[in-house]
């Protein structure tokens, strides 16, 4: 009886749920398809409501609490997307309570913004990240970041960044994971996946943006936003990789760049835009412009107006107008006089949609309102900022084993401008950090040495100027003390958007700084901060020991002090070649050789400086010492579709535990388009115990690895020989 009873009542509830469901327009039924929610949503809008959904606008600018206020008052709830600068969760909730409830169709907006490395828990710099090739920590530091980022209402990063640094000058190239394509190729999906998380619908996933497509990082002479000569061999060869394994990873937007591709816009490029992206690689997200992309047409020389950009723009395949307003505004005229189809207008918001849709904002538009305590830098967050900063960190230079530091040291002088900085230390794009959370380098040691060293500190001289007057006092200190930490750097607006430098080396004053403390006859340990490769000529021959930390983040301090006790062992590799001077970008390990490279010479080729850098993409000491031998492969010819395996030994020399990061190249020395010297096809990084040896083994598949593309994109494997390259062994196998 009781049984019966149950079931009717349970019948009664569900009968009514499902008649309450279907009464409700199938794309607000969650259980619903979402392809299909999407259809039905799209065919149940208005050009303009679909035009506003095309369209992101930007809330809170200056994060001032107020203002953003003001703007969510002033703005239209049919909005698609925002950029929100404010971190309230609250706030994003009245946003989006506006969206759902003042809109006819109750569309749920989409809340982006730029969480490049970290949300509040900062972590080092991409450029730094890529010199720890380990891809998995920037996975789990992306996962961290998504996780502060949604507790505060954001669903959307404009990140990562996989521009290919071609030239230092150009301050974004802190931004992405260094000079190889296939390394940021390996980083890309990295954050991808970190970002994504397991679905897109999860609570603490955010959609990824691949950026800046394409050939952004060509922009000439490193000035920004300036025109790039991409040549169809370039685009394919250095650029595309990287977005293409993003996308295959599952990367839902892609930004369009400001940068021209020999003569074509990036924001207005059909080739790349749809052609590659949409048919080629059935890319089924969509594309939002960079900032004002869309209207910079006509500065760039080609769109006459802003209707005209607008036109071009959405024709060419980008879907969303970044802060402009020019869809909303232009395109109905433009849809009028048949420039644009209505089939065009569809298929952009059923992309936008769609992502909406898989991230779940439809059904859980809201964001728990938590305390920030709660939200933010967690311990396990913390510990994580500080391994990525320790494995990016690069010892550069170790002359008489200054590093680590003896026991016997008793007395250290720590000079220079970053040395108790807390804030360019952190690096451009720094969303929602803040420099008090900073570690400092000086904190770091303090904590490392207390009881065991006396450390006295003095700033030497700022980040540039020409003010001398405590050099005297930072010699005096120096000449007290068993050795110098000069810690010397970038601030951190020199480099990020619109920080081009016209000369890499640092400014003067620091280089004169390092010269008097030199006087002080004691070994100078230099510490450089940096958002790109400097040009160290003039301060190399000064220093004992180089450390370059990059722009670790918030916590650098900590595992910067392990590395100089010995706590800690580096273990980071360059992921971009520093230039001698300034004057020999572009300068980066895959070249293509030169006519007369058989010489052997690299002189001549400047008078006035030799042609090499002053360090190799992949240099880095250990204090470890790592021996490579036994070379060997599983069989010397083969044919294309066998797979083979290289195998090398590695031991580790020393009584001290250490990691490797094995880098495997290929060169093909004759084929018919001209090769590079050779190409990185694979890294693996793994810890070799003290006395220890290690095997690392790189599988072969002649098709990926061997063969090379065209201007086309066509991918050419040719027969013959060609060389594996690890350290400084080399192998030869034959593709019969
Ligand atoms: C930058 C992008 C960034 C966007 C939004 C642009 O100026 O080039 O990298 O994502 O602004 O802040």
């Amino acid at each position: 009886m009781k049984r019966t009873a149950i079931i009717y009542i349970l019948s009664i509830f569900l009968f009514s749920n499902s008649f309450a469901q279907s009464l409700k327009p199938l794309y607000e039924n969650p259980s619903a398809p979402i392809e299909k929610r999407v259809e039905d949503l799209l065919k149940r809008m208005t050009l303009s409501e679909k035009l506003e959904q095309m369209t992101q606008r930007v809330i809170g600018q200056n994060n001032n609490a107020s203002n953003a206020e003001l703007d969510k008052r002033n703005y239209s709830p049919l909005t698609g997307s925002f950029i929100n600068f404010s971190n309230n969760p609250g706030f994003a909730n009245e946003i989006q309570r506006k969206a759902m409830k003042e809109s006819r169709l109750g569309i749920p907006v989409l809340l982006g913004m730029d969480v490049i490395h970290g949300f509040r828990t900062i972590f080092p710099i991409p450029l730094a990240q890529g010199c720890t090739w380990n891809p998995d920590l920037t996975k789990k530091s992306c996962e961290i970041a998504a996780k502060e980022a949604t507790l505060s209402g954001i669903k959307w990063t404009f990140s990562p960044m996989i521009d290919v640094a071609r030239d230092p000058r150009w301050g974004r190239v802190a931004e992405a994971y260094g000079e190889d394509t296939y390394s940021n190729s390996q980083f890309s999906v990295a954050a991808v996946k970190g970002y994504q998380g397991e679905k897109l619908s999860d609570k603490y996933s955010i959609s990824a943006c691949l950026k800046h497509y394409i050939g952004y990082s060509l922009s000439e002479g490193g000035r920004d936003y300036h025109a790039s000569d991409v040549s169809p061999l370039t685009l394919w060869e250095t650029f595309m990789p990287p977005y293409k394994a993003g996308v295959e990873a599952g990367a839902q937007t892609l930004m369009s760049a400001f940068n021209d591709i020999t003569g074509v816009p990036a924001s207005a490029n059909y080739f790349t835009l749809t052609e590659v992206l949409k048919n080629k690689w059935k890319h089924d997200g969509f594309v939002v412009s960079d900032w004002k992309a869309v209207y910079q047409l006509i500065d760039q020389g080609f769109a006459s107006d802003s209707a005209d950009a607008g036109a071009k723009a959405v024709n060419a395949g980008v879907e969303m107008d970044m802060n402009d307003e020019i869809y909303v505004k232009y395109l109905p005229e433009k849809i009028k006089q048949k420039e644009v189809q209505m089939s065009r207008i569809d298929d952009a918001v059923r992309r936008i949609l769609r992502v909406k849709f898989r991230l779940g904002l439809f059904d859980n538009p809201y964001v728990d309102d938590i305390a920030e305590a709660s939200r933010y830098l967690q311990p396990e967050s913390q510990k994580l900022a500080e391994k990525c900063a320790e494995e990016s960190m690069v010892l550069l230079k170790n002359e008489k084993t200054v590093l680590p530091l003896s026991d016997k040291i008793k007395k250290i002088a720590v000079i220079g401008p970053i040395a108790k900085d807390q804030v360019n230390v952190m690096g451009s794009w720094t969303c929602n950090g803040k420099s008090e959370n900073t570690i400092g380098l000086f904190d770091g040691l303090q904590k490392e040495y207390k009881n065991k060293a006396e450390i006295t500190y003095t700033k030497g001289c700022d980040f540039e100027g020409t003010d001398e007057s405590d050099f005297a006092n930072a010699l005096n200190i120096a000449a007290q003390s068993d050795v110098i930490i000069l810690c010397l750097g970038e601030k951190r607006g020199w480099s990020g958007e619109n920080a081009s430098r016209a000369s890499i080396a640092l400014p003067e004053i620091q280089e004169k700084l390092a010269a008097k403390l030199k006087e002080a006859g004691k070994p100078i340990v230099l510490v450089l901060s940096n958002g790109r490769p400097l040009e160290l000529t003039r301060l190399e021959p000064l220093a004992d020991a180089i450390l370059e930390i990059w722009q670790p983040g918030n916590f650098g301090g900590n595992p910067f002090a392990g590395i100089i006790s010995g706590r800690l062992n580096p273990s980071g590799r360059l992921d971009i070649t520093f230039p001698k001077v300034t004057g020999q970008i572009p300068m980066y390990y895959n070249m293509r050789p030169n006519a007369r490279s058989s010489m052997k010479d690299w002189n001549g080729l400047y008078q006035d400086v030799k042609n090499d850098p002053m360090f190799w993409f992949g240099h880095g000491l250990s204090y470890s010492n790592f021996v490579y031998y036994d070379l060997k492969t599983s069989k010397t010819t083969f044919t294309e579709n066998e797979t083979i395996s290289i195998e090398v030994k590695i031991k580790n020399s020393t009584n001290v535990d250490g990691q490797e990061t094995v880098f495997w190249y290929v060169s093909d020395p004759v084929a018919s388009i001209t090769q590079p010297m050779k190409k990185l096809k694979y890294f693996e990084k793994k810890e070799i115990k003290a006395g220890q040896e290690s095997t690392f083994i790189f599988r072969i598949d002649p098709k990926r690895d061997l063969s090379f593309v065209d201007g086309t994109g066509k991918s050419i494997l040719e027969k013959g020989k060609f060389f594996i390259e690890v350290n400084s062994q080399k192998l030869a196998i034959e593709l019969k």
